[in-house]
């Protein structure tokens, strides 16, 4: 063979031989299974940290990883996935934007055999959701919940009267839900009986959802109550929020309507312990969050995948709860936990989530 015949044949055979690692999910240099990782968004501190725990312990673990965010644009996050199986990835670990607008790409990707794992956020409505693994949403409520009930003292209030208001999380994030009824279900008996009083009688979870879980829709909707409301000097005891983005609009409102720390700051719960948070917590702008350690959710959407990859059985821990609308996906729910300025310390510092100077 003349050796520019020669070249062609290797180019040719190289061509084929990646090829087929592509389509067998490896990648052709590094011989590696790919997995992808969908993110909803950089602009909530929590999915950063989700994303480089999922990058670094899919690398660490021997996977290649093709890891995106999607700007908050569900669009943006099809196009994505689109492009994860182009690229060959076997396995997709999908934090959904709107979890009912996916069902197509999922499709696709179910007819060429790539599995699907829901991260944090359920995949509604679509049969191409292989597992689950979030923490326990309903049980974010729950704590939500019992910690305005402890700190009020509600079972023992007698005929004392306390000002509550509520908001909830996104309605196209099946979690928010969860999180609503988790808390409502805690409250409800207070409500009922009077001892928390909804001034504004806002109940209904569509009227204080929150899209997008944007800190300046929640600060807004939280002006407009101040000013409907509260602005004869009617007390405010307590606001539940159900996350940290949505606190930090909610205290932002009440600083610039004048409600001062130590005076007649109300109680306010969160989720996420994010930075900006915690922050405040300390200087008693935020009563409390909810602690999601994203190493647990991490290690174990790990595990899940190499399960998968290595075709053996994956560990759940809850068959019943997450129906999608189609069917009940298998899931693993990660516990959560409380933290307050009582307990941060043990929490966040020591367990070398945050450094001292992250919350200083
Ligand atoms: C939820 C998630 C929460 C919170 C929220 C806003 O799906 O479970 O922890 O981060 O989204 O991003």
């Amino acid at each position: 063979m003349k050796t520019t015949k020669k070249i062609l044949v290797l180019l040719v055979a190289i061509a084929l031989f990646a090829s087929i690692f592509t389509m067998a999910g490896c990648d052709a240099l590094s011989g590696k299974t790919k997995i992808g990782v969908a993110m909803p968004t950089k602009s909530l501190q929590r999915w950063n940290q989700d994303g480089s725990n999922m990058e670094a312990k899919l690398k660490e673990a021997g996977y290649d990883v093709d890891l995106q965010y999607a700007n908050d644009d569900p669009a943006l996050q099809i196009t994505q996935i689109e492009g994860m199986i182009t690229n060959g990835c076997k396995v997709l670990v999908i934090a959904s934007i709107d979890g009912s607008a996916l069902g197509p790409v999922l499709a696709t990707a179910k007819d060429k055999k790539i599995k699907v794992i829901a991260y944090d956020r359920l995949l509604m409505n679509t049969d191409a959701c292989d597992y689950y693994a979030t923490f326990d949403n309903y049980m974010v409520g729950t704590i939500q919940g019992q910690y305005i009930e402890t700190t009020l003292g509600l079972a023992s209030a007698g005929d004392k009267v306390y000002n509550l208001e509520m908001f909830a999380g996104s309605p196209d994030d099946n979690n928010a839900r969860f999180f609503f009824q988790g808390a409502y279900d805690v409250l409800k008996p207070y409500i009922d009986a009077g001892t928390l009083n909804i001034v504004s009688g806002m109940t209904a979870f569509e009227d204080i959802a929150i899209p997008g879980w944007k800190t300046e829709s929640a600060q807004a909707k939280m002006d407009d109550r101040l000013s409907a409301f509260y602005a004869d000097g009617t007390k405010l005891d307590v606001v539940l929020s159900p996350n940290d983005s949505l606190a930090l609009g909610i205290a932002n409102s009440l600083t610039a309507a004048g409600f001062e720390v130590g005076v007649d700051f109300p109680i306010i719960t969160g989720q996420d312990c994010d930075k900006a948070n915690m922050k405040n917590v300390l200087a008693g702008k935020q009563s409390m969050s909810i602690f999601k350690d994203t190493r647990d959710l991490a290690d174990q959407v790990v595990k899940m995948v190499k399960a998968i990859v290595e075709g053996k059985e994956v560990e759940v821990n809850d068959t019943k709860t997450y129906d999608n609308g189609v069917m009940i996906v298998p899931s693993f729910l990660c516990v959560p936990k409380y933290a307050d300025k009582n307990n941060y310390k043990e929490l966040l510092i020591d367990s070398g989530y945050y450094t001292e100077a992250d919350l200083a």
